[in-house]
């Protein structure tokens, strides 16, 4: 554990590095602050001795404008140090953010596939911020505490040893008592962290689900859910609040014992003549000051485990390796030229094996369909060939090169791809359909749309083109949604294209409209083909037949029909359904 704490700090202090100029000017500001309160104590010793019980009349009229001098200075002192700290702070905060951020997006589509949406944005809000609370008040309060602490202590001990040396003997207990209690308060808000972040998949998952919600008639449900994980995060919060407010009172009641034993014994000094009034009052006085930046010592730690907490989540994240990375020296393809070959490939999520042997090819210019039952694997053919995973056996070549060696940006570049569930942006209807291709030309822009069939619903809306469609599209239709990613797709005019059909359904004109659209975007073009209506392939030329993961059958629509194998089986099956429908 220890290891891993200090793994923390330091990483930490890896971002603060670039502004160690700041850090180190911040730190200045602190040692003053905390030195001119020993410069104050100074003061009050000399009031006593020598103005009070010696009559100085010069010091006297000299004090009042030290007390105003030193406190402006420390004021100033105190005001760069926050707003330095701040700033090291914030900033380092801003580029762990960033650092986070980008390095989320190179994860492969299965780290996405097992972390929720919501817990993800837990970590890039909310616990990056509790890093910063550590980051800029933590090290402020130790370093400004600190040497406050040392200066005073300094001072005690030069006023009475001995004295000082009673209250210090009580040190050692306050601070095992502080270290024990914020020991349980970094388990606490680890907790404290996960559950806030299950409150936001809870939120992030409800809203972006919220049509789902109410068609099932289940807002009470979510609602009672959501009240469930809100109450956990309360207690859990409740629970560490419990100990983090326990660590001061409890100092300060250990300290009295100390304090009451010192004005007993200092009190009988003075008395005995063996220390002067001055020294007493002023020791007395450096004593209860020390309360106030030891407790603040004492807090810092629980500052510091809660930032620890958060900075575990944070950096676990940043330590993931990509499963999918560019390789060191990457072909680099621009121009698909001669075929794609599946050869040998297996693969599985996680455990099941998804696909297993497959063997088959696309040469330049064909259209190769895949069909199969729900659950075959053909989305997962696709995913493969977009590189969102790897095989487990087997490999895909394009022009001979094997995937993994491909430079996955020059990859990506030649694909164009229509997903079975649309996904569109919270953006324009333009910004979406350019989405691939920001540099595109209105013009071609519209010709893409109209090609999709897409054109003339896009102009009828109120702002045409500059339309906003919240929250992945609620505002259009599936099959409008549906011809906008398909214009998405013909802008980017890829070499290669990878359509995986919308299963849901559809009024006849609609689909017609659909149909259409598809038919001039598979024109002179590669493509792979996930039909789930049959009649949209017989013109393929090669149909991949899936079941459970092997291809059974290969061929073309006509041939397949003759062998009266699994497709025809598929293709009666489906063609019965529509004519009793
Ligand atoms: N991200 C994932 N993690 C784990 N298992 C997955 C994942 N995606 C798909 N699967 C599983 O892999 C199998 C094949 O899924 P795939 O999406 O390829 O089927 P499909 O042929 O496209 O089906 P459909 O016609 O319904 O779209 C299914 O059993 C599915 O449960
Ligand atoms: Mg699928």
């Amino acid at each position: 554990m220890k290891q891993i704490k200090n793994g923390i700090y330091a990483r930490l202090l890896t971002f603060v590095k670039p502004y160690w100029k700041r850090f180190i000017l911040a730190l200045l500001c602190m040692v003053f602050t905390g030195g001119l309160s020993a410069v104050m104590l100074w003061l009050i010793k000399d009031m006593v001795d020598k103005v009070l019980l010696n009559k100085n009349i010069f010091l006297l009229n000299l004090i009042p404008f030290l007390i105003i001098g030193i406190s402006l200075l420390q004021g100033v002192f105190n005001y760069g140090q926050r707003y330095l700290m701040h700033w090291i702070g914030q900033k380092v905060v801003f580029d762990i953010r960033n650092k986070l951020y980008s390095h989320l997006q190179r994860l492969s589509l299965s780290f996405f596939s097992h972390k929720p949406v919501g817990e993800i944005i837990s970590r890039l809000t909310s616990d990056i911020t509790t890093m910063q609370n550590a980051l800029s008040r933590a090290i402020g309060d130790i370093v400004k505490e600190g040497v406050t602490v040392v200066a005073l202590v300094g001072l005690l001990i030069y006023f009475n040893w001995q004295l000082a040396l009673i209250s210090l003997a009580i040190l050692p207990f306050v601070v095992k008592l502080t270290t024990n209690l914020s020991n349980k308060l970094r388990k606490m808000s680890r907790k404290v962290r996960k559950k806030m972040a299950t409150l936001t998949s809870v939120i992030q998952e409800t809203f972006s689900s919220i049509r789902i919600v109410k068609a099932f008639s289940m807002e009470k449900y979510e609602r009672e859910k959501f009240k469930n994980r809100s109450k956990e995060y309360f207690k859990a919060e409740m629970k560490s609040q419990q100990i983090a407010a326990l660590i001061s009172p409890l100092v300060s009641l250990i300290s009295s014992f100390g304090i009451a034993f010192i004005v007993w014994f200092g009190g009988k000094q003075v008395i005995e003549g063996a220390m002067t009034a001055g020294e007493f009052v002023a020791f007395m006085g450096g004593l209860l000051s020390l309360y106030r930046p030891m407790a603040r010592l004492g807090d810092v730690s629980s500052v510091i485990q809660q930032a620890v907490a958060s900075g575990e989540r944070v950096f676990e994240i940043l330590n993931i390796t990509p499963d999918i990375k560019n390789p060191s020296n990457p072909v680099v393809i621009s121009e698909f030229k001669d075929k794609i070959k599946f050869e040998n490939v297996s693969f599985k999520y996680d455990e099941e094996v998804v696909l297993k042997d497959i063997n088959f090819e696309i040469n330049k210019g064909e259209i190769v369909a895949i069909v199969g039952p729900s659950g075959a694997g053909k989305t997962t053919i696709a995913n493969l060939l977009a590189r969102f995973y790897d095989p487990d056996k087997g490999r895909i070549l394009i022009d001979g090169n094997d995937l993994r060696q491909v430079d996955i940006l020059s990859l990506r570049n030649l694909l164009g791809i229509v997903t079975q569930d649309t996904i569109l942006f919270n953006d324009t209807i333009y910004n979406n359909i350019s989405y691939g291709k920001p540099e595109a030309t209105e013009k071609e822009v519209i010709e893409a749309a109209k090609a999709a069939n897409a054109h003339s619903f896009i102009e009828k809306m109120r702002n045409g083109y500059q339309t906003y469609i919240h929250e992945r599209g609620q505002r259009l239709s599936g099959g409008q949604q549906q011809r906008i990613a398909i214009a998405r797709a013909l802008l980017k005019n890829p070499s290669i294209l990878i359509l995986d059909e919308a299963t849901s359904e559809m009024d006849s004109e609609s689909e017609t409209l659909i149909q259409e659209a598809l038919s001039r975007l598979l024109q002179s073009r590669t493509a792979l083909v996930i039909a789930h209506r049959l009649s949209t392939i017989k013109s393929a030329d090669k149909i991949v037949v899936l079941k459970d993961g092997r291809i059974v059958e290969m061929g073309k629509h006509n041939e397949l029909m003759k062998k009266s194998g699994y497709y025809r089986y598929l293709y009666e099956l489906q063609f019965r359904e529509t004519s009793q429908t």
